[in-house]
Parts: C-alpha cells; structure tokens; sequence
C-alpha cells in the first residue's frame, strides 16, 4: 500500500510479532494482557508505533451471533470492566468494530453505547478506529449524516478517526457464475444440482445465513432475475432449490422461483459475490474452485486464475 498499516489481530503469534512490528504504525492488541505482554517488545523497537485496545461497547445491530461481536460473553475486545484502573500505560487509541453491512444511524447508535462505556478515557487517547462495517457505497446510504457523526465526535473528543471499510469497497460487484449439471426431484421438491458448493465457495450463505441475488441465463431465452421468496401461488413459476455438489447434504438453497423450466447447461448467476466469497472458498470435497476472471467493459474475459487438482494436493501434502 506504499504505507505502515494499522494492524489489528485477536491474538498476534510470537513468532511473528517482529515483522508485524516492522509492517505497522499502529498495532491494536485485543486484550490489556496481550498488550502488557508484548509492550517490552514494542517499546525496544527502533520505531515508534502507536499502540491501542480493541473495546466492546456491548451493543450491536447484529443480530445473527456469528456476526455479533458485541454478543455476550464475546471474545473480540475488552469490556469497559477491564478498564477500571484506567487506561495502561502508552496506550494512545481504542478501537472499536460491532458494524454488518450497517448504516450511518446504526454507528450513530453504536457511538452513544462506546461513549456510554469508554468516555471516560477517551480524552487520554489520540485516536479512535471505528473497525469495518460502514456500507457507505449502498444506495440509500446517508453519507452526509456519516460526515456529521464523524465531525461531531472528532469536535468532540479532540481524536483522530480512523475506518476499516471492507465490504463497501466491493459492494455489488463479481458474480459467481454455475452451470446446471441435472434436475434432480425427490418427493415433490426439485432441485437444480449445480457446479458449485454453498459450503465451499459461499460458506456465508449457510453460516449468516445468506440469500444470494441469482440471475438465470438459459441457454435460449431472455435472462431472467429469479424471485426471492418465491410469490405465493405464483404463476407461470418454477421452483427450484439450487444445490451444491458437494457431499454435505446442507449444501443447497431452499427454493427461488425462475419463469421458466430450468435445463442441464444453463447458467445461474450468484450476484455480488466477492466479499466474504473469494476468501472463504475452501477445497471441501475436492470441489474445483471456481476460476477467477475479469469481464472487461468491451465483453473480452480474461481468466486471471485456474483452479485444479495441484492445488487441492499440494494444500494437503
Ligand atoms: C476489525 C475489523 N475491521 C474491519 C472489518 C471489515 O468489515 P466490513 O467488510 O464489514 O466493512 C472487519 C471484518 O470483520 C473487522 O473484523
């Protein structure tokens, strides 16, 4: 990035500890104990680097509590409790990151609860990471409020402001493209079995849980967006649930409703699948990763990456 990062990890690995050192100007440590722990460290390095706690404001728009990590009892940061005799010494920032795909009201609400717990130390720090989770790229997103928040509380506090957005950076955009390889139906229920797998390529769709978009792009006819939930009664519909080819027997997504009778070889289309997608993918099952390719505005793809057997072995041994 031509620039030190601002590094924040759960818990940093011994024998990698230098070399972060060597990458960062900011290093966020998730516990006072890990801190404490690491300051000698930190403190003989021959450059400075500014050091700060990750906090749990205990609140959080989340509900889903594998995205929640201001849920009880949670791991990723310190309650205000930990803080009782103050801040250690040379901690200089406090982060903060309980945001999903949220909105500039839901940090507005946030900052009320961070305040609520942590006021009190915030005129001893010089900084304060607000973590990822602003979807400031989505329609409808009220940037200007964002502006006003972030103002206020810099006003405020005397601090420096810092974002983590991750998924506002790729927000709508790579599809994940599948072919239909059968119909299968059992009982009343179809279901499309396709080349891809939910649990490994799409892990999100099973653990948020989350529905993606699908587009169906027959191999005659018009594409067509399928419909999510599928209409009641809907007429002229076909329903399908889509299938991965995995051998888990979770990996499917319970039923969309296409226009028109799906057929072996055509295409479903994942939409606005790169974030949390092309991270996770795993090799569960030997299932082939999808290729990796960029459609250029002229319609010429290009395939960056391919994925094989030599990579599932060499993973492995
Ligand atoms: C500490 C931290 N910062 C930033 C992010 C990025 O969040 P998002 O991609 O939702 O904006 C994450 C994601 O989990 C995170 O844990």
């Amino acid at each position: 990035m031509g620039c030190k990062a601002h590094t924040y990890c759960v818990a940093y690995l011994p024998d990698e500890f230098e070399e972060i050192m060597r990458y960062s100007s900011h290093l966020v440590f998730n516990s006072v104990a890990q801190y404490e722990r690491f300051r000698p460290q930190v403190e003989a390095f021959g450059e400075k680097i500014s050091c700060g706690i990750r906090c749990n404001p205990e609140y959080s728009e989340v509900e889903t509590e594998l995205y929640n990590p201001a849920a009880p009892g949670s791991r990723l940061g310190e309650v205000d409790a930990a803080f009782a005799n103050g801040l250690p010494a040379g901690i200089e920032g406090l982060h903060f990151h309980t945001l999903c795909e949220s909105t500039s009201y839901d940090l507005e609400k946030t900052l009320a609860a961070f305040e609520q717990h942590f006021g009190h130390l915030l005129p001893q720090v010089k900084w304060v990471n607000m973590g990822g989770g602003h979807l400031m790229t989505k329609k409808g997103y009220d940037t200007a409020h964002l502006v006003s928040v972030l103002k206020q509380f810099k006003e405020k506090w005397g601090v420096d402001v810092l974002l983590e957005p991750g998924s506002a950076i790729a927000w709508e955009t790579g599809v994940l493209v599948s072919t239909v390889l059968d119909i299968h139906e059992s009982r009343g229920i179809r279901t499309a079995i396709t080349d891809i797998s939910f649990t490994g390529h799409m892990p999100d769709t099973l653990e948020m849980p989350y529905r993606p978009r699908i587009t169906h792009v027959p191999q005659r006819g018009e594409v067509v967006p399928t419909t999510d939930p599928p209409p009641e009664g809907g007429q002229g519909e076909w329903l399908y649930r889509i299938g991965g080819v995995s051998c888990l027997s979770g990996d499917y997504m319970r039923e969309y409703a296409f226009r028109q009778e799906l057929q072996v070889g055509d295409r479903l289309v994942f939409e606005d699948m790169i974030h949390y997608t092309m991270v996770k993918t795993t090799t569960f099952n030997g299932v082939r990763h999808p290729d990796i390719c960029i459609l250029r505005e002229n319609g010429n793809l290009e395939t960056v990456k391919q994925f094989g057997y030599e990579d599932y072995r060499n993973r492995l041994s």
